[in-house]
Order: C-alpha cells, then structure tokens, then sequence
C-alpha cells in the first residue's frame, strides 16, 4: 500500500465508504520490553575477587594461545566493581529491561552448594535493586557458559549428573533472588558451547570430540534445564510467579534452489539448529531427522547403537513443556543446499547434518567472519518458529553487530535498524508475539576466542584505561529514540 494507496482509496470510493482508519505509522506495542544484554564472565571481571571460585573460561582463557591476543576476562569491563554506573546507562537510555547473567562460581566456588560465598549472592542483590530502582526489569541468565572449574573436572556437559548439580544451583537463585525477577533463562546457547567446546574446541573446556561430544553435551544441557525449570514449578512458580525458559540460537536459512534436496536440506539444518533444542521443550523428543540421520550414520560406521543419546519416555516426558516463552538468540542468515552424503570416516555434526552453506555477496560483512546483515532472515524466521512451535511469546534476547569499536558505529546502527523494521512488520503484519528485545550488547566486552578484538556494544569501554571509561555510541543514542518514541527513526 506504500506504493499502491491510490488503488486503495479508489476501492474505497467505489464501495461509498465514509471513513478509512489506517495506522500511519507502525509502533512497538505499549508494553514492549526494549533492553540490551551482556553476560558475567564477558563484563564483571573480578575473576577471583572475594571469594568467587576459578571457571572453566578463567582456566581457557590462562592458557596460552586459546584466546586471541591471549586476551582474558580477568577485569573485562570491570562491572563487578562498576555496576552502578552500567545501571545509570541503562536508565539514561530508557530500557525497560536488562539481561545479565550469574556467575555460577562467584556464589558457588567449587559448583557444589556445600560453600555458598555470600559476597557473590550481595553482588547481585545489589544489582537487581540498583535496577529496580531505576525502573528496570531484571532478566536473569542462569548459566552463560562460566562452568565452575571443579564440575568440569567431574566431566562438566558429558557428565549427567551435572543436571542435578544446576538444580541446586538455579534452587540457590531462585530463593536468593527470585522474588525480584520475572524472567529466567536457564542454559544460555547450549548449542554454541556444545559444538565450539565439545566438538571443535575453541571455547572452554576445548574439548574436540567430532561427532559425539557434541551430542552428549546438548542431551545433558536439555537433562539440566528441564531440572532447573521443574524446581521453579514445583518449588517457586506460585509465590513468585516468573517464567523460565532455555535459549534458543538459531539463524536463518535460505533454499539455494527449489529442488526437493535442497528443500530438505534447509529443514535438516532448522530441526539440527533450531529443532534441537526447541522440540524437546516445546513438542517432546529430538527431532525425528535427528534421530533417524545419526542412528543410520552411526551403523554406517561401525557403532552398535546411536551418537545421539536416546532419551527415555520419561526423560521426554520431564522435558517436554519446560518453557514459558521462547527466548530467541539471533543474528545472522546463511543459503543452504544438499551435500551429497559424506563418505563414513571420522563423524561430525555437518557430517550427520548433510548440509553445506554459503551466503549471499550482497549481505554486509561485520567483524566477526560468522556474522552477516540479512533483516528480512529475522522476520522469517520468527514466522517459521512461531508456526512449528507455538511459542506462547517471544523474547528477542540477542541481536547485534561487531565492528572494531568505533564511536560513530554506523554499520552497527544500520544493522538495528534494519533487524528492528522487520522485528516490527513480524509483530504488526504478521501477528507475531514478540514481547521483548534484548540488544546485544550494551557494553564492548570480551568476545570469548576472539577476545577484544570484535566488538559489540551500544557503549564504548576503554580497555586500555584502567577507568574502564564507558561512551556511547551513535547506534546507542539512535536505539534510545526507538524506545522512547516506540517507533523506527531516522
Ligand atoms: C552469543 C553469545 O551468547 C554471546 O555471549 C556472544 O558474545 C554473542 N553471541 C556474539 O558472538
């Protein structure tokens, strides 16, 4: 109707109507919940301050060569020590919500609840109520990948019975701060730790396990966070009454042709990426083409039983319906096709997938050599998953763009814009139930492998001074608008 308002009013006309109501411009709903997120290990720093016990990405990022530039989160943005003034940035910006994680070792060292250290629990109570009192809603991440050191060495995301020791740690949050908090995440990009950790080892533990470490590691993550979620249901739900959830990571995936391979192939990589994770808590079980890929694959090569751990009735069960909303990590979309099947010789998930990807020249290239500008990928794919899934709501946790961290951070600004505009036609022409968006990333931090040298805050930190000195950046005054008006600007 942009284009063809005219053929528009002469229907009208035709029809002898006497009013039009059209909606001039398109807004965020009332309530939406605009923020930016970060992460504990990625900004707090104080890596073993006042009793906070050793993870497994203080021992990764030690040892040299696993982080460019040997980089580490030792100090990061320092907000350990500088909470209050990212608070103040927070509300200067007018955000409803922001999304920081917990460090599961700054309140438990070794992991266990055998020593809780009350000075990690002071830390974010502190937090939470310098944001409640500046009007912002806290969204807590249970887990961004900072594994106590001591639990890795009990065989960390391999190990089941790590499920049982979240649980007691999500139980220890959820009785310390839960009567603040209306959203709960509890395993953040499972998916991203389970094939960089377990399966090509550049992040903690850097563990390369083709083909198997990474199957482990996603069926132990779902066993963890299903146990997290019922211990909020069966202990917390009615005196606090938030919601929990697991995220989910997932891109875009386009067709490279209308051929049926390739049709399939796109819908392998959505059920290996999106699925995964999804179907088990949304629908119950992997994905069937999960399943029935790695068993045949696995015969193939010799195994007597399936890579992909098979789960019982009752695990599937336990899992299934463990999420009160989606929460939706996304960034980038990539053009898929068919690759023949892959001889039998070492097994790895793109093996078992069968898919290869490119991406289309024309997208804009950012610092981070994964991640590509494709707006119109995010309103496909919220369409897609709200179809396949029926989330109940939708909470955009994770959206942003890396650069070299300048000021004036134009291709980031475009970026937003571009994901932000589609965001919106998903919500307003789609009927699509985003409730919420979560920037990432409010300040410039540590991005893991890649350390200093990519960068993706709204907020310029000066890792150089000791001040860790904090400026906005021009996409941050325009994101600012965008919340206060509800609207795209200019
Ligand atoms: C996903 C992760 O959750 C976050 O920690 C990371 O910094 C961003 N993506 C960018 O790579």
């Amino acid at each position: 109707s942009y284009h063809k308002y005219k053929e528009d009013v002469a229907i009208l006309k035709e029809l002898g109507f006497k009013v039009y109501r059209c909606l001039a411009v398109k807004e965020f709903p009332e309530d939406f919940l605009f923020g930016a997120a970060g992460a504990s290990y990625q900004i707090e720093g104080g890596w073993d301050e006042d009793g906070k016990g050793p993870s497994m990405w203080d021992t990764f990022a030690h040892t040299p060569g696993k982080i460019k530039n040997n980089d580490t989160g030792d100090v990061a943005c320092d907000s350990y020590h500088k909470y209050k003034e990212d608070v103040a940035i927070l509300k200067e910006l007018g955000f409803k919500v922001y999304r920081f994680s917990i460090s599961w070792p700054r309140i438990l060292p070794d992991g266990t609840p055998t020593k809780i250290n009350q000075a990690g629990i002071d830390y974010y109570l502190n937090l939470i109520k310098e944001l409640k009192a500046a009007g912002i809603e806290p969204l807590i991440t249970l887990y961004h990948w900072d594994l106590p050191q001591y639990l890795l060495e009990l065989g960390g995301w391999l190990n089941p019975r790590l499920a049982d020791y979240f649980g007691d740690f999500a139980r220890i949050c959820y009785e310390n701060f839960g009567e603040y908090v209306k959203y709960w995440i509890t395993l953040n990009e499972p998916g991203t730790t389970c094939t960089q950790g377990y399966e090509y080892g550049t992040h903690a533990p850097g563990l390369k396990l083709p083909g198997e470490g990474v199957h482990q590691c996603t069926y132990v993550s779902l066993l963890a966070h299903a146990k997290a979620y019922r211990i909020y249901e069966k202990e917390f739900k009615e005196k606090q009454g938030g919601k929990v959830t697991l995220n989910v990571a997932c891109s875009w995936y386009y067709t490279a042709t209308d051929s049926d391979l390739d049709k399939e192939a796109q819908q392998r990589i959505l059920d290996f990426y999106c699925g995964v994770y999804a179907q088990p808590i949304f629908k119950g079980n992997w994905p069937q083409i999960m399943i029935d890929r790695i068993a045949n694959r696995s015969k193939l090569e010799g195994y007597s039983f399936s890579r992909l751990p098979e789960f019982t009735q009752e695990e599937i069960d336990y899992i299934n319906g463990t999420a009160d909303f989606l929460s939706l990590n996304m960034y980038t979309s990539s053009i898929v096709n068919y690759l023949d099947d892959q001889p039998i010789g070492t097994p790895s998930i793109w093996n078992d997938l069968g898919v290869a990807g490119t991406v289309n020249s024309s997208w804009p290239t950012s610092a981070s050599s994964w991640l590509f500008s494709d707006p119109p990928g995010i309103r496909y794919l919220l369409n897609y998953l709200s179809k396949t899934y029926n989330p109940p709501a939708i909470f955009i946790t994770e959206n942003g763009w890396s650069d070299l961290g300048d000021l004036d951070d134009q291709g980031r600004l475009a970026y937003w814009k571009g994901y932000l505009t589609n965001i919106l036609d998903a919500i307003v022409e789609d009927g699509i139930n985003v409730i919420g968006y979560t920037a990432w990333s409010l300040l410039d931090n540590f991005e893991w492998a890649e350390g200093y040298s990519q960068r993706f805050g709204m907020v310029q930190v000066d890792f150089d001074d000791a001040n860790r000195t904090r400026t906005l950046k021009s996409s941050a005054k325009w994101y600012k608008e965008v919340v206060a008006s509800r609207q795209i600007v200019d």
